[in-house]
């Protein structure tokens, strides 16, 4: 079994982050999201890794290197243009051969691994397996309407009037049936090759396709609430790890990680939270569901409910919530007249001012 791992795309609702940036490698809890992934694979017993980059692949490679510190072997399928998730699996051709794969969207957030997922397609022999979990919003993913056994009846992709409320997670596994259906379907009106589509291929010439609901938790990491939802649910199962200096005037309480190099000074942090490496606290209130990233400075400040990426610095402010700060980003109080906001931020960048 080989994994077909998808890191392209272009994260266009993460902007301004993915201008400069891929949405896979947003931390969660100072971890790239793409990084739960690949962990999840190797605890599946997978080793074999395929990776689809598109125009940030120069920095996913950067980041993955050759997969050996996952324990895996990686081999990087570049993506000239965003044309499909079903484009993926056909420019991967060479690379999966006629092994069964699992397919792991690079943005997606899944707790509890896929380790079941994949034992349970090995043991069954079905030709496809979609898993599937209830979501509030079904118009954004791709839908299932089951029938009164859990058969699946019918599959859409992003439906302006869906039939159920069952979103198709993206992680799947195929057989080398897979190939064919590839190749068979047409661009869906938004111009992309969809799995959705290639999976609609395969019931409708017999294969077998097979759904599994989500148990845990799942999320598709593409908007900001989803990074700090993500982060907080990872952040509640942190344990309390103080490897950086915290002086005799802070106050530590929750479960709080200060990575070594990191200077705690005078300030109070009430986790869930973690602290980077080489970050400076000074002066400084970081509250609960909140990361730093490394080599930051907060000062003066308040951080609540927040991810904030290496290389930033946030001095004189009270207080900044439900945010996620890029790196080397700088965020000071306006000194002087007229009392009024300053900004220099970044093409699609939202930014709420309290004023
Ligand atoms: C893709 C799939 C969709 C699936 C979703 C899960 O959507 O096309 O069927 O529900 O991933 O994250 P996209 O992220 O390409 O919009």
């Amino acid at each position: 079994m080989k994994a077909l791992v998808l890191a392209g795309g272009k994260g266009t609702r993460l902007r301004p982050l993915t201008h400069t940036s891929a949405k896979q490698l947003v931390p969660v809890a100072n971890k790239p999201v793409l990084f739960y992934g690949l962990e999840a694979i190797r605890a599946a017993g997978i080793t074999s890794v395929g990776i689809v980059v598109g125009d940030t692949g120069a920095e996913v490679r950067e980041a993955v290197g050759d997969g050996s510190r996952f324990g895996l072997e990686v081999t990087y399928i570049p993506q000239d243009a965003p044309l499909g998730l079903a484009h993926c699996v056909l420019i991967a051709r060479d690379f999966l051969g006629d092994e069964p794969f699992v397919m792991y969207l690079g943005d997606n957030f899944l707790i509890g691994g896929i380790a079941d997922l994949v034992d349970a397609f090995g043991a069954a022999g079905h030709d496809a397996q979609i898993l599937l979990t209830k979501v509030a919003e079904p118009q954004f993913y791709g839908v299932a309407e089951l029938g009164p056994d859990g058969q699946i009846l019918r599959l859409e992709e992003k439906p302006a009037n869906p039939r159920s409320d069952l979103a198709i997670v993206g992680v799947y596994t195929f057989s080398p049936a897979i190939h064919e259906a590839v190749r068979s379907i047409e661009p869906s009106a938004r111009g992309e090759l969809e799995i959705t589509d290639a999976i609609k291929w395969l019931i409708d010439h017999g294969y077998s396709v097979h759904s599994h609901f989500v148990s845990g938790y799942w999320k598709d990491t593409g908007r900001l609430q989803d990074m700090l939802e993500c982060n907080r649910i990872v952040l509640e199962a942190i344990r309390p790890d103080i490897r950086g200096s915290v002086d005799g005037a802070s106050e530590i309480s929750g479960n709080v990680v200060v990575e070594a190099g990191a200077s705690v000074e005078g300030s109070v942090i009430r986790g869930p939270a973690v602290i980077g490496a080489h970050t400076v606290i000074r002066d400084s209130y970081v509250g609960p569901y909140t990361s730093i990233g490394e080599s930051c400075l907060i000062r003066d400040s308040e951080v609540e409910y927040a991810i904030v990426l290496r290389d930033s610095s946030i001095t004189g402010i009270s207080r900044l919530t439900y945010s996620l700060i890029g790196r080397n980003v700088e965020v000071t109080r306006a000194q002087g007249m007229p009392n009024a906001c300053q900004l220099m931020v970044g093409d699609h960048s939202k930014v709420q001012v309290r004023a």
